[in-house]
């Protein structure tokens, strides 16, 4: 059988991720890995699960646990949910959440609801790369976003009209983004609805991170700023995809879209075409541990977290040479390295796994046009403070030695 002569075009994008690859490295136990970007499993509330695993078990309850349930989502999760998204600033009801398997099926119906082939979506340079992969399926090109410095809207227009399509919207993740840790100013979010509304395009905020600020002051989501513009979410061009990944626990793969409800429709008819809805037992589970602990646990969170980014920062400051580049993250779980110009983050990571057994992401892949190779994302989600002074010394005397090479 020849596989490659009944694949469909969309399929020759679908690319092996370089992180799920590098994964597959990890378990080597001598391994000091700053690569996966995984909230520490020692910090899940599994007690918390447990017992809401055996409340939605326990007597009849299992009958409903375990049965089909509406696409939209378990009601009493996309009422909670719907309160948390007015405690951050967005108001809203229940009609205008959709549970999702995880955040990323949100970014996979989005692409699949927006993008024809040849359409623009405007991503930032670098942007998540589980969205690139979502988005890739559906044949998109890729354009930059720098909500800060853009182009003129019509520039950015015209050139989506001469690939053959138009721009359907900006992604971005605004508060910690993954990979660069960070975080889009008032102005920025300001600037970009005012290019969205130009562009007559949707903004898809990613708020997979979002509960996770360390310290600085919050700033209000991208869909707030909006409904303050426009009077409602009806009327806002924001879609909001948020997730319980990294703030309860990934595995049970729980994750929300709220946006107006006009959106949300057209995304249950593609909910039901794709998997009918997501589990319900993991929905109502989760919406017991969200009730009783969300809170209290983020901010055993925020603070476990946050210790480490300081203890990770002072790392570096001590082991990394001059000309290696890194900014303070205000939260999330990543610093952003930038290397000497020259050195590639692929290479450094090939001889690092060789000679030091340290693991990170080169940052290439983060980017669209698979440019800025000096590049490198380090996560401390999961590093404690032994393993940060170890990991990131080798790290830095193997990048001078590196440097040392290439000026020679
Ligand atoms: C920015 C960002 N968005 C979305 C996701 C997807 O998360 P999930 O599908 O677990 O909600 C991730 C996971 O790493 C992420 O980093």
């Amino acid at each position: 059988m020849q596989w490659a002569d009944v694949l469909a075009t969309r399929s020759s994008r679908m690319k092996a991720s370089e992180i799920r690859e590098l994964l597959k490295l990890l378990d080597q136990p001598d391994i000091i890995s700053f690569a996966g970007g995984i909230p520490d499993p020692a910090l899940f509330p599994a007690e918390a699960f447990r017992d809401g695993f055996a409340a939605a078990l326990e007597g009849g309850a299992a009958a409903g646990a375990l049965q089909y349930s509406v696409s939209e989502g378990y009601r009493p999760l996309r009422d909670w949910l719907a309160a948390h998204m007015t405690a951050i600033g967005v108001p809203c009801g229940a009609e205008n959440i959709l549970i999702t398997s995880g955040s990323q099926q949100a970014l996979d119906y989005l692409g699949k609801l927006m993008l024809s082939p040849g359409d623009t979506a405007l991503v930032t340079w670098p942007t998540y790369l589980g969205a690139l992969g979502a988005y890739n399926a559906y044949e998109p090109r890729y354009d930059r976003l720098d909500p800060k410095g853009n182009r003129p809207a019509e520039e950015i227009a015209a050139a989506a009209k001469n690939a053959g399509g138009r721009v359907k919207f900006a992604y971005l993740s605004a508060d910690f983004a993954n990979p660069t840790g960070e975080t889009l100013d008032l102005t920025g979010r300001e600037a970009l609805l005012d290019l969205a509304g130009d562009l007559e395009c949707a903004v898809i905020e990613d708020g997979a991170y979002q509960a996770l600020r360390f310290d600085g002051r919050p700033v209000p989501p991208i869909l707030a700023l909006d409904i303050a513009r426009t009077g409602s979410i009806e009327a806002a061009r924001t879609i909001y995809c948020g997730s319980f990944s990294k703030t309860l626990a990934p595995g049970l793969r729980v994750g929300w879209v709220c946006a107006a409800k006009e959106v949300i429709g057209r995304l249950v008819l593609m909910k039901q075409a794709a998997d009918l809805h997501s589990s319900t037992v993991n929905q109502i589970v989760t919406h017991r541990v969200a009730e009783a602990l969300f809170d209290s646990h983020t901010a055993k969170l925020r603070e476990t977290y946050g210790a480490r980014r300081d203890h990770m920062l002072a790392a570096l400051a001590r082991e990394m040479p001059e000309g290696v580049r890194w900014q303070r993250p205000e939260g999330g779980m990543f610093v952003w390295l930038t290397l000497p110009p020259g050195m590639d983050g692929a290479d450094l990571l090939a001889r690092s796994l060789e000679s030091e057994r340290v693991a990170f992401v080169p940052g290439r892949a983060f980017f669209a046009d698979g440019s800025n190779a000096n590049t490198a994302r380090l996560s401390f989600s999961c590093a404690g403070d032994r393993m940060i002074d170890e990991g990131i010394g080798r790290l830095g005397r193997l990048i001078r030695r590196e440097m040392g090479k290439a000026a020679a």
